[in-house]
């Protein structure tokens, strides 16, 4: 299978899984222009913190490639920085890029030194994924059941994953691990992509409904949660909508709530009221596909991220290993 998203070489586009047809379709499609690809973040075709990243990044290739002239490249990079606000992968990748594209004089010096660096920031995430991966697998013990949320795998990264990384390095060290995906409403991440994606691998995942995470870990049939994160902030952590529910749920119930992620998604610069909740279009909620749930002018409110705080979280998973929340707050 092809990494999430790549650079084609021969064709001088971007090429990505697109993860709205998962899993019913595995399709590869293509942005030749900065303003597809911003199409394809927006509509959640390419999706995940650390996948953004990269997304942004090969973004401002395309954005040096096609650009006329100076301003509409600021423009666009702007326009692509924006294209989500949660995740801070999206701005981090597109700073890169376009800091070095600015040591270019010319056009082509441009596109060589942000592809270079698009590529780089690729290639660090799957570094990256494996580091947190090893850190993680410690902390699981054989025969754990995670449950986790969304979807924090290999297609929210460049490959193999956060959350889910942890997961696919204590299995690869013959740990057995059962992994419990919330379905993750309204747009599925963990129904459509997460159990794909374990499946896919032969790991055993039990699909349940978002709601079903109080009455499992009442049950005491989960050792330990792991998420993954769009922002960790001074106070705590942004990820999925739903996150907060399982992380308060946990801490009732004595099981550890661990998060998994990258440097690259730390914002500790910022406190979580200085940082924007995407909100998404009310049709998210009314339809599912051409299903219609609800009446079509109900008022509908539709956050796609929460803010979880520390003192719900037990640990954060980096590639430099597990940091307690005590020691991020004294950076
Ligand atoms: O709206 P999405 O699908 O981009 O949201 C993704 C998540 O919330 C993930 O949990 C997060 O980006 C971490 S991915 C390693």
């Amino acid at each position: 299978m092809m990494r999430t998203i790549a650079w084609d070489d021969e064709r001088e586009l971007v090429a990505l899984i697109d993860q709205t047809l998962l899993p019913a379709e595995y399709r590869i499609v293509t942005c030749a222009k900065a303003d597809t690809l911003i199409e394809a973040i927006q509509s959640l075709k390419v999706r995940g913190a650390p996948a953004l990243g990269a997304a942004g990044a090969f973004g401002v290739v395309l954005a040096c490639m096609n650009a006329p002239d100076d301003r509409s490249l600021r423009q666009m990079v702007n326009k692509l920085r924006a294209a989500r606000p949660t995740a801070v992968n999206l701005a981090y990748g597109v700073d890169r890029a376009f800091q070095a594209a600015l040591k270019g004089a010319s056009r082509s010096e441009r596109v060589a030194y942000a592809l270079a660096e698009a590529r780089q920031i690729a290639e660090e995430d799957v570094v990256v994924n494996r580091q947190i991966g090893e850190h993680g697998s410690a902390l699981l013990e054989d025969g754990d059941v995670v449950l986790t949320h969304c979807n924090a795998g290999r297609l929210a990264c460049v490959e193999w994953g956060t959350a889910l990384g942890v997961v696919r390095t204590a299995v690869a060290q013959g740990k057995r691990i059962e992994v419990l995906a919330c379905e993750t409403r309204p747009l599925n991440q963990g129904s459509r992509l997460t159990a794909w994606e374990l499946l896919q691998d032969g790991i055993p995942v039990t699909l349940i409904t978002d709601s079903m995470s109080a009455a499992v870990m009442r049950q005491g049939i989960v050792d330990k949660v792991i998420v993954g994160a769009d922002r960790v902030v001074r106070d705590g952590v942004f990820n999925k909508i739903g996150t907060y529910m399982h992380a308060v749920v946990a801490k009732a119930h004595a099981i550890p709530f661990y998060v998994a992620a990258p440097c690259s998604s730390f914002d500790l610069k910022r406190l979580s009221e200085e940082v924007r909740i995407e909100e998404r279009a009310p049709e998210e909620l009314i339809y599912c596909g051409t299903n219609q749930l609800a009446p079509r002018d109900v008022r509908v409110y539709n956050p796609a991220f929460d803010f979880t705080p520390f003192e719900l979280i037990e640990a954060v998973i980096t590639e430099r290993g597990v940091i307690r929340p005590a020691e991020l707050t004294e950076r």
